[in-house]
């Protein structure tokens, strides 16, 4: 049927999202009966801590706890984020006002964006980068300016070659360190001077930081740097580091004056995250650090399969690189990731995450998620060793 209510314009701007899409494309081969290893996206395949879980029943099954809540969460929560960050960061926030609890990170990047952003204003996005920060940018009518991130600065923005254009309409600039797709850090070197860089140029900058807790040895927050609070804005998220992605818990800290208009857009667009949810992520962010050494544990031993996977590919990578993904240079002989995802998948059945949906600097890439068993890398390992020997790849 070809609908005749037209959608509105700014829909025109952004495309269906891809894992929405590619999803949909390995559940059609699965009902083939095609057993497809998906290896790209990062949802977390582990559970929660116990007390997270015995928390969230215990209040569920309390009466009082199904009403409608806070806009701003109840001020446990809040308070927990906030000794979150002392302890694990060094940073003093007030749960009243510096912390707003989220329906996860990527419902504050629209929140964020349509409280700051509309038609005239430019915004300044990672490329490659998390795409949400592109799309929804377009929805609200800004203009997207790309900085390139390259592999030869460390995957860290040329902030002088920045400042020498006009940067007069910028008014956001979307950071993300530990940096997903590309497993980059930043030191506390780089931070100074984006915090510099935003104070000269009048930008807020804001910092989505994820994966600051994943094989990650040095965890920061942009808001250590003195006088952050000033242009900065952190999000972080329960969705990777306490395995609570489908819980749909993260956060945004920064200065009062910065997140009161985001409550104002936010309590216009939901009424509160239940409170069983809330309660358990008190005890989430209250998990000791062996939580966090277990975890890394795992994922440490799924990369070493993940890089035997890479290897057999003939890609490069740096074994350093932190985060929940590991992000690899293709060979010369693909023309680029999206040739070599498709032909892997296409002969072996294993999805693996083409660089360029994370924007034009990331073709010559591929990314692998770490959310699988180590022995599913290791039935991708075998698949595409038996394929390699038939048909060798260079
Ligand atoms: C860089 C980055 N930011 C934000 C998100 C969204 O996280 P959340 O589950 O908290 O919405 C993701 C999820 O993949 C991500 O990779």
């Amino acid at each position: 049927m070809t609908p005749i209510i037209s959608t509105a314009s700014r829909l025109g701007n952004v495309e269906e999202y891809y894992f929405s899409t590619k999803l949909k494309q390995i559940a059609r081969l699965r009902a083939e009966g095609k057993n497809v290893l998906n290896l790209g996206i990062g949802s977390p395949d582990l559970p929660p801590s116990e007390a997270t879980i015995d928390a969230l029943l215990e209040s569920a099954r309390r009466s009082d706890s199904h009403a409608y809540q806070s806009y701003q969460g109840i001020p446990e929560l809040r308070r927990a984020f906030a000794d979150w960050y002392w302890q694990y960061f060094g940073v003093r926030l007030n749960p009243d006002h510096e912390i707003l609890p989220l329906i996860g990170s990527k419902e504050g990047i629209m929140h964020i964006s349509m409280s700051y952003l509309e038609a005239g204003d430019e915004v300044l996005v990672p490329n490659p980068g998390y795409p949400t920060y592109r799309s929804v940018s377009l929805l609200t009518g800004a203009t997207v300016r790309d900085y390139d991130l390259i592999e030869a600065r460390h995957w860290q923005p040329d902030l002088d070659a920045l400042a020498a254009q006009d940067l007069s309409k910028v008014k956001i600039m979307w950071v993300n360190y530990p940096n997903m797709p590309t497993g980059a850090q930043a030191d506390k070197g780089f931070f100074k001077d984006l915090i510099a860089f935003a104070k000269q140029q009048q930008i807020l900058i804001v910092n989505d930081n994820p994966y600051t807790f994943i094989l990650n040895e040095n965890p920061m927050s942009l808001l250590d740097i003195p006088g952050a609070m000033d242009v900065a804005l952190e999000l972080n998220s329960l969705s990777k580091a306490h395995n609570m992605a489908g819980w749909r818990v993260g956060m945004l800290a920064g200065a009062a004056e910065y997140l009161e208009p985001v409550v104002r857009f936010k309590s216009n667009m939901d009424s509160g995250m239940f409170k069983p949810i809330q309660v358990a992520a008190v005890k989430a962010l209250q998990n000791p650090p062996s939580w966090y050494e277990g975890l890394n544990d795992i994922y440490r031993a799924r990369r070493k399969e993940v890089f035997k996977l890479l290897d057999l590919l003939e890609c490069n990578y740096d074994s350093a690189q932190v985060g929940m993904f590991v992000w690899a240079k293709i060979p010369d002989y693909y023309a680029d990731g999206y040739s070599l995802s498709d032909a892997i998948l296409d002969a072996t059945q294993v999805f693996i995450t083409p660089g360029g949906i994370f924007g034009t600097q990331g073709n010559g890439y591929v990314r692998v998620s770490l959310c699988s068993e180590a022995k599913v890398f290791q039935e991708a390992t075998t698949r595409i060793a038996s394929y390699k020997a038939l048909q060798p790849f260079s």
